[in-house]
């Protein structure tokens, strides 16, 4: 079977006055209908503009993708004339953003905006499109939903206008939902039931979904699979379960010691990476964690780690996922 979403060696730079600024460095998944992927990373890793230059929502210039090809559905989306991509935007892969606001028309009411969307998108009458957003409105939990159409996005809360903005995303019926940090503005209650409410979306209407976030808890939650990006590389992938249990990129295992657990005194404990993030425009040579990793030999200094496979779909970029290992093996007997 051909899967939904397919992306090879992904590149994206940003000509910038200081330099390229390299965003995205070849980066190569696929995607299964239904399927949930969590993406994560430090800021600045390429999580966004690796899923804007899918949909080619990238600002161009200074933005431009320099390599690779995204297809959907077989059709590859960078060779597509950019009138032809609204058909995919809106239609079948639909975004949500941090900021509702941001995508909101803060002069059009709710209902008008997604009518409209619907009308464009699925060629229904403008009656029809107005009782399809009711129906939507009330799906994603707004309540009074036939009154709330004649409202405009400032007169909802932040979580509320998240469910709108949800609304819109799922009005058209896309077969992939990107999710970029969509709650992260939120508070946790709302968090938890935002990310309830798109999983029993995903279920209903089958449709996959890249879920962006901070928050490794949300990812552990909704995905099944999830890659880690680091330096606009993905430096390990595979299922949620097998990662959280045994990481094997150093990068990966300090993001997951980086996770705020209550010990025992039920205070907390916070491990983290040391040093910041490398230079876009100026990567190290080699692998690009090893100015920060513990494990770093020469050969590091030298020569890029490709992602390799460790376990079935479980894949990590590291020549010392052996040395990684042996030393969570040795802590794990110290601790026993
Ligand atoms: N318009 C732009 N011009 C120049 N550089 C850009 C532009 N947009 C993004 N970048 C750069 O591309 C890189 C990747 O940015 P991106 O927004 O994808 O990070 P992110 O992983 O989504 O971070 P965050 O978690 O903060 O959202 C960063 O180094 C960023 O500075
Ligand atoms: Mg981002």
């Amino acid at each position: 079977m051909t899967p939904l979403l397919d992306i090879r060696n992904l590149e994206v730079v940003f000509d910038t006055k200081d330099g390229l600024v390299r965003a995205v460095n070849g980066i190569s998944y696929s995607m299964e209908q239904g399927e949930t992927l969590g993406i994560v990373g430090e800021s600045g890793c390429g999580k966004s503009v690796s899923c804007m230059a899918m949909v080619r929502l990238i600002p161009e210039p200074p933005g431009k993708i320099v390599g690779g090809s995204v297809l959907f559905d077989g059709v590859d989306l960078v060779k597509m004339k950019r009138d032809e991509l609204h058909t995919i935007r809106g239609g079948k892969i639909a975004i949500i953003f941090q900021d509702p606001m941001a995508s909101l028309n803060p002069v059009m009411t709710i209902g008008d905006q997604i009518a409209e969307a619907i009308v464009v998108n699925l060629g229904l009458s403008r009656h029809q499109a107005m009782e399809r957003t009711v129906e939507l409105l009330t799906r994603v939990g707004i309540p009074r939903a036939q009154d709330r159409i004649r409202d405009y996005p400032h007169q909802f809360s932040g979580g509320m206008r998240q469910r709108v903005m949800i609304a819109m995303a799922i009005s058209c019926q896309p077969k992939l939902l990107i999710a970029d940090e969509p709650t992260t503005a939120l508070d946790v209650t709302i968090q938890a039931q935002i990310v309830d409410l798109v999983q029993s979306l995903q279920k209903e209407m089958q449709m996959a979904v890249i879920w962006i976030t901070h928050d490794l808890g949300v990812i552990a939650r909704l995905a099944q699979r999830v890659n880690v990006m680091y330096a606009g590389f993905i430096i390990e992938t595979g299922p949620v379960e097998h990662i959280f249990r045994q990481p094997h990129h150093p990068y990966t295992v300090g993001l997951l010691g980086s996770i705020p657990k209550s010990d025992d005194e039920g205070g907390q404990m916070l491990s983290y990476i040391d040093g910041a993030p490398p230079d876009m425009i100026r990567l190290p040579a080699g692998c690009p964690f090893q100015p920060r990793c513990q494990f770093a030999t020469e050969r590091c200094l030298q020569e890029r780690p490709d992602l390799t496979v460790v376990e079935d779909a479980h894949q990590a970029a590291c020549w010392n996922t052996q040395a990684v290992r042996d030393h969570h093996a040795a802590k794990d007997r110290g601790r026993a």
